[in-house]
């Protein structure tokens, strides 16, 4: 069996820490929205369980939407270029929009959404992202919320995956480069 198999990942951010921040973000998002119902957007697939958590924390009525975007084949060596593999059946026009991210690294998902999303005249449009990795930004992109800025790690758990694994960690995670 290959090391990668047999290697767990070590803790970067813990569960306690990681609630704790995410309990300040909702604080401060429920402020900022005080009065208004948003529109939460689950970016898929590593998004869903910051976005359940999330939700629950927010103190404002919320409409839930899930958006599926990928990569044309491999991302690290393609142009970038992406597609809405899942849309959203609700219009966005003139409703408060917050698109929740798990992670923005090269800054090119989350620029793609946004002019996706802005083309279709929300009167809001905000993102929010636990983790980013501010050293790896290809393209500029507006971040209005984070969770946690993360050096240029690969991590996992909480929602992230490597090859389909530790989605499902309570905590983040670090995989040492080379596995
Ligand atoms: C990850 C993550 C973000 C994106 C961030 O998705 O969930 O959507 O990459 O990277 P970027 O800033 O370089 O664009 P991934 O393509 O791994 O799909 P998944 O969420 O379905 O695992």
């Amino acid at each position: 069996m290959p090391m990668s198999e047999t290697m767990e990942p070590k803790i970067l951010i813990t569960e306690a820490k990681l609630q704790a921040r995410l309990t300040e973000l909702a604080n401060e998002i429920s402020r900022d929205f005080a009065g208004k119902e948003i529109t939460a957007v689950c970016v898929l697939k590593g998004s869903f369980i910051f976005f359940s958590d999330m939700i629950r924390k927010l103190d404002l009525p919320i409409a839930c939407e899930f958006l599926g975007v990928s990569s044309y084949g491999n991302k690290m060596v393609s142009s970038g270029e992406l597609k809405i593999t899942l849309d959203m059946n609700e219009p966005l026009e003139n409703k408060h929009v917050i698109v929740f991210e798990d992670i923005v690294d090269s800054g090119l998902t989350l620029s793609y959404i946004m002019s996706t999303l802005k083309a279709r005249k929300p009167a809001t449009l905000k993102s929010c992202t636990l983790l980013f990795k501010p050293d790896s930004l290809k393209v500029p992109v507006e971040v209005d919320y984070h969770g946690f800025k993360i050096g240029n790690e690969f991590v996992v758990g909480y929602g992230l995956d490597h090859a389909g694994k530790f989605r499902g960690l309570r905590h983040i995670g670090v995989i040492e480069h080379g596995h």
